[in-house]
């Protein structure tokens, strides 16, 4: 089945795919997305998806945007593909108008939804354990709001795939990591699972609350903290958290050795329960 693709309001063709030269995210990225992934026929975690979707609409000021009826579109546009194990991606731009940099009231935000097989793609790392190298952090002060202004992010990740690395792992000016260019970022010291503080300076990750969730559940020690590069280089583990990967052990960082160079218990523990809830559709909201 090829790519299903939903446009504003219906199912289109690729040829009839078409947006605007004045669309809004085209000229300034002034959008913001999700990426909503399926495991044989379920979506994964869609409320938390669209209750992310609705933070980031009032951040930008698209209020406006009625996020039950994107939800209805997205699953229409998935339930189209008959794929059983999607990735679906969402970008909403603030719409069409002549190029002005600021913007008025009333705009008709453009949708569009994405729906292609996942499997033998993105999704498919390694659980003995992926690379990583490290990069600059230089994204502006709201990583909490997911944008489609991606060009740090995919600088990095260029990067690294350059260097034949799975993801570039992100260092504040600070001299503290801070997450990858697409990933969340985990590492554990003395038994401890840490990452960063959840702010303005990482995205709020679906995966990474899930995992932080399974901590809690496990009875595995959960630290948010500032960590400087040196120290995480010498991390007993490290790994990365997303929609895609799931769980993902890093075992090789600028091409050093993490600890011993293999995917540590903790992690392994980690990536099985991660499974174990996706198996078991185990994605409600707490509380
Ligand atoms: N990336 N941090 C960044 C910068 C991300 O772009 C992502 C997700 C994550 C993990 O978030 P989540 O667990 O909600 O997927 C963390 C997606 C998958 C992407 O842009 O394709």
């Amino acid at each position: 089945m090829p790519e299903v693709i939903y446009l504003n309001g219906k199912l289109v063709s690729p040829a009839e795919a078409v947006i605007s030269v004045n669309d809004r995210g085209f000229l300034f990225g002034d959008a913001v997305y999700e990426v909503v992934r399926s495991y044989e026929g379920r979506l994964w975690s869609f409320e938390r998806h669209m209750r992310r979707l609705a933070r980031n609409l009032a951040e930008v000021d698209m209020g406006g945007v009625d996020v039950g009826a994107i939800g209805r579109a997205i699953q229409e546009a998935y339930a189209a593909s008959e794929l059983p194990d999607a990735l679906i991606y969402l970008q909403i731009t603030r719409g069409v108008a002549p190029r002005a940099h600021h913007y008025t009231g009333g705009m008709k935000p453009t949708v569009l939804i994405t729906v292609r097989d996942i499997t033998g793609s993105v999704a498919e790392v390694d659980p003995k354990g992926m690379t990583a190298i490290t990069a600059p952090d230089l994204r502006w002060r709201r990583c909490d709001i997911k944008s489609t202004n991606l060009l740090p992010n995919i600088l990095a990740k260029t990067k690294a795939h350059q260097a034949e690395a799975y993801e570039a792992i992100l260092v504040h000016p600070d001299g503290y990591v801070t997450e990858g260019s697409s990933t969340s970022v985990f590492w554990v010291r003395d038994g401890k699972v840490c990452t960063m503080p959840q702010g303005p300076e990482i995205l709020p990750s679906i995966s990474r609350r899930i995992v932080i969730e399974i901590c809690e559940e496990e009875g595995l020690p959960l630290v948010e903290e500032h960590c400087p590069l040196e120290q995480f280089r010498k991390a007993d583990e490290i790994f990365l958290a997303s929609t895609t990967p799931e769980v993902c052990p890093i075992i090789l960082l600028d091409g050093a050795a993490v600890a011993d160079g293999k995917a540590g218990p903790i992690t392994k523990r980690l990536r099985e329960a991660f499974r174990r809830r996706v198996e078991a559709g185990e994605d409600a909201v707490p509380g």
